[in-house]
């Protein structure tokens, strides 16, 4: 069974997503964390997937301003994809946004999972654009 819950960050549970997202997200493409970059994620809300007490997926949530909130990192551990995690992660994500008193979700979306966020009613906006060494596009959905 699947247990969703925001994780506070510089506990240990943050630094599991840390591990998560950079074999996730950042080796494949050869890079890595800087220090810097995490130390602003203090601002941020830190929403974590665990079975069985394992971390299985995460996502961090970014306040852009009164309205609009940014989906990052959004990572499903390699042997979990495809089974429904990453959807349960985002909608639980989006509840807590909504109860937050957001209205907008955006995110900068890989052209690879473009698809998986279409499925969840994001829509593209904007034209293509590079992050992470990699084609982007911005999406967004109103909450
Ligand atoms: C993209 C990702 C977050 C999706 O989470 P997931 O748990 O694998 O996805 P789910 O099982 O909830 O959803 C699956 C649906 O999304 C679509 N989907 C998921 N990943 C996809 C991909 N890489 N390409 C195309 N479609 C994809 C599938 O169509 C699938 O629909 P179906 O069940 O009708 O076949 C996850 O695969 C992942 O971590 N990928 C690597 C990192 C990444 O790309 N992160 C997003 C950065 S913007």
């Amino acid at each position: 069974m699947l247990k969703i819950r925001t994780v506070r960050h510089g506990s240990p549970e943050y630094w599991s997503t840390i591990d998560l997202r950079r074999r996730i997200l950042r080796i494949p493409l050869g890079l890595d964390f800087d220090p810097d970059e995490l130390e602003k994620e203090v601002r941020d809300l830190h929403v974590a997937a665990f079975s069985l007490a394992q971390l299985v997926a995460c996502l961090v949530l970014t306040p852009i301003d009164a309205d609009q909130i940014k989906m990052r990192q959004v990572a499903v551990e390699e042997g979990r994809q495809g089974k429904g995690i990453g959807t349960e992660l985002v909608l639980f994500s989006e509840r807590l946004a909504r109860d937050r008193g957001y209205s907008r979700m955006i995110l900068s979306a890989r052209d690879t999972a473009i698809p998986f966020y279409e499925r969840l009613k994001y829509n593209v906006e904007g034209e293509p654009f590079e992050e992470v060494t990699i084609p982007h596009r911005l999406m967004a959905k109103n909450l």
